[in-house]
């Protein structure tokens, strides 16, 4: 038996056969996995192209997503930018505002200054202009007798110019500069009663060259005086080669002084001693451009008006 059935095993047709069977059983497994692979492929294009379409439809949202946002955010950023102006022109409306009320505030205030100042005072007396007998300044005040020079003489000046010349006297003593009120207000009747002695005594051509008619002396303001110092002999005379005129011409304006009647002037002559009150600013302006007051038109001397006691 067991002979058989090798026998039967080894006969070649029997090999073949078994052969035969093997590789078609091998072919028939391939060709069911081939089958089998073949359905998973169709399932998972399937899968695949279902994902894709999801994909697509998920992209094509979230692209419009992207779009409205996009467009919100422009839509955002057109409102910031228009409220931005908005607020930028109501700042503009208020600082022009700000700016109308600071303007409206200064002239308030530059009208106040002006009401309190006597608008005489920056006018160009000395023959062309003129005060009648009946002009007084608007306070006079009465110049302490340590700063006078004949010390029981009564002067007075303008109140509101009287602190000015109290610290440029203060200051010349300060400097050791020897400094002294000779004349400082005079009225209508004083400058009419002088200038008839001159009158009297140089006769009218030489009285005129030095001293005013009545209504045309800048000292009827109450702004103006005569100085004076020691060495002269109570003269004027001479005043201008003394070292408080040098003080004077170098310090004067820090105080609001000028000299009225310089060398070659067209009014009087030379009159080293007699200084005017013209306001600090003024006399700035015209001591940094080496100007005289009566150089000035008297258009350009009123814009100082408003600042005179600043
Ligand atoms: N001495 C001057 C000009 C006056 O009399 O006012
Ligand atoms: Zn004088």
């Amino acid at each position: 038996m067991e002979y058989i059935k090798n026998k039967i095993l080894s006969t070649p047709i029997f090999l073949l056969g078994a052969v035969g069977l093997l590789f078609g059983g091998v072919i028939i497994y391939i060709l069911v996995r081939i089958f089998t692979l073949q359905n998973q492929i169709e399932v998972l294009s399937q899968e695949l192209n279902g994902t894709r379409t999801e994909l697509s439809l998920n992209t094509n949202k979230l692209s419009k997503n992207v779009t409205d946002l996009t467009n919100q955010t422009t839509g955002l950023s057109k409102t910031l930018n228009n409220t931005q102006q908005n607020i930028d022109a109501v700042k503009s409306q208020v600082g022009g505002v700000e700016q109308s009320v600071g303007a409206i505030g200064g002239a308030v205030g530059n009208l106040q200054k002006l009401a309190q100042v006597d608008p005489q005072i920056l006018k160009k007396y000395s023959k062309v202009y003129f005060l009648n007998d009946n002009y007084l300044p608007a306070g006079l005040t009465q110049i302490a007798p340590e700063y006078l020079y004949t010390e029981n003489r009564s002067e007075q000046f303008m109140s509101q110019s009287w602190p000015f010349l109290k610290n440029l006297l203060d200051a010349a003593k300060r400097d050791d500069v020897t400094l002294y009120v000779k004349s400082g207000y005079r009225s209508y009747k004083e400058q009419k009663s002088l200038k008839s002695a001159y009158t009297m005594m140089y006769g009218a051509g030489t009285a005129n060259s030095f001293s005013a008619e009545q209504g045309y002396s800048e000292h009827q303001l109450g702004t103006t005086l005569d100085f004076i110092t020691t060495g002269l002999g109570g003269n004027l005379n001479g005043f201008d080669t003394t070292l408080a005129y040098q003080w004077l011409l170098t310090n004067g304006y820090r105080f609001g002084f000028v000299l009225s009647y310089p060398k070659g002037n067209n009014y009087y002559i030379y009159e080293p001693w007699h200084w005017r009150f013209v306001g600090v600013k003024l006399a700035t302006y015209l001591y940094d451009n080496k100007l005289n007051f009566y150089d000035l038109d008297q258009r350009q001397i009123d814009t100082y008006l408003v600042n005179v006691f600043d």
